[in-house]
């Protein structure tokens, strides 16, 4: 089969497309990555060149060693994905150190992965751990997300309760809530590492004054991650653009309420009591 006759690169190029229309990926903003299956890669085998150069990864992912990866090309623009695919992504493969990548598709006009593959990697590595069905990674830059992290503390358990507040569906949507990463310099080791710190726990990450990385089990998921998160963000920014204090609110009980029917259960960290009606503090 061809790759791009496979289900997973249609997904794959779906979700690119998708998020573009959202909004999340202007210019080059925002890559993906899937840990294909074992049975994916092998329907695609003829298409696969074993002769590329191989190339450092700029970290270290035993766990992922011999694995196949679909990846964004850094530079490349989500919105051209749907049009030419074979320019704008493509597969790559780990060494059998996890130190080391080689492209076997795609990428025809040259190019490379995407800059944040130390990321990407790493998360994907700590998430198999977790949770072998976990083989999406997606990073966007989602402008009401964004916007939170001027104004918030930049602390997840802030971030998660402010944004569970915010719609009913998010604590039965990502239970474990979200991490925060202070400002870093992107695409290197310092940020996968740090990222991949709050991945070995919580399917969402912030990245201060830059974006969002979510993690599941397939596209939609994934996708319905960012989604929802971003939407709660966009409800938690026309709130503040009214008032700094809320009248009524999802209060703490109300959340544990949600573990039985649901079959969650809500980070307790971040149901601390509230000592302020302030938007933002403990
Ligand atoms: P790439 O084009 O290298 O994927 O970088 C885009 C981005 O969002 C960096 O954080
Ligand atoms: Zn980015």
């Amino acid at each position: 089969m061809r790759v791009l006759d496979s289900e997973f690169a249609k997904g794959f190029c779906r979700m690119c497309v998708d998020g573009f229309y959202q909004g999340w990926h202007e210019r080059n903003g925002g890559n993906l990555s899937y840990r294909i299956k074992d049975e994916e890669i092998a329907s695609v085998k003829e298409e696969l060149k074993e002769d590329g150069e191989w190339k450092e990864i700029g970290t270290s992912v035993p766990a992922l060693a011999g694995e196949y990866f679909m990846v964004t090309g850094s530079g490349k623009y989500f919105r051209n994905v749907e049009i030419d695919p074979a320019a704008n992504i493509c597969i790559i493969k780990v060494d059998d150190k996890g130190e080391n990548y080689q492209i076997q598709w795609g990428l025809v006009n040259g190019g490379r992965p995407t800059s944040e593959l130390p990321s990407h990697l790493m998360n994907l590595e700590v998430c198999k751990k977790r949770n072998p069905e976990i083989r999406v990674v997606y990073h966007c830059h989602p402008a009401n997300t964004i916007a939170l992290t001027f104004v918030l503390p930049l602390d997840g358990d802030v971030f998660t309760r402010e944004i569970w507040e915010m719609a009913t569906e998010c604590p039965v949507v990502f239970p474990d809530g979200i991490g925060v990463v202070p400002w870093m310099v992107p695409g290197g080791r310092e940020i996968a590492v740090a990222t991949s710190e709050i991945m070995k726990k919580q399917d969402v990450a912030i990245w201060a004054h830059h974006g969002m990385f979510a993690c599941g089990t397939d596209f939609d998921i994934t996708f319905g991650l960012m989604h929802t998160v971003e939407k709660a963000a966009e409800v938690l920014v026309k709130v503040m653009s009214m008032t700094d204090r809320k009248r009524q609110t999802i209060e703490p009980d109300m959340f544990r309420a949600l573990n039985g029917p649901f079959g969650i259960k809500v980070n307790e960290n971040c149901l601390y009591e509230k000592k302020s009606d302030k938007i933002g503090e403990k």
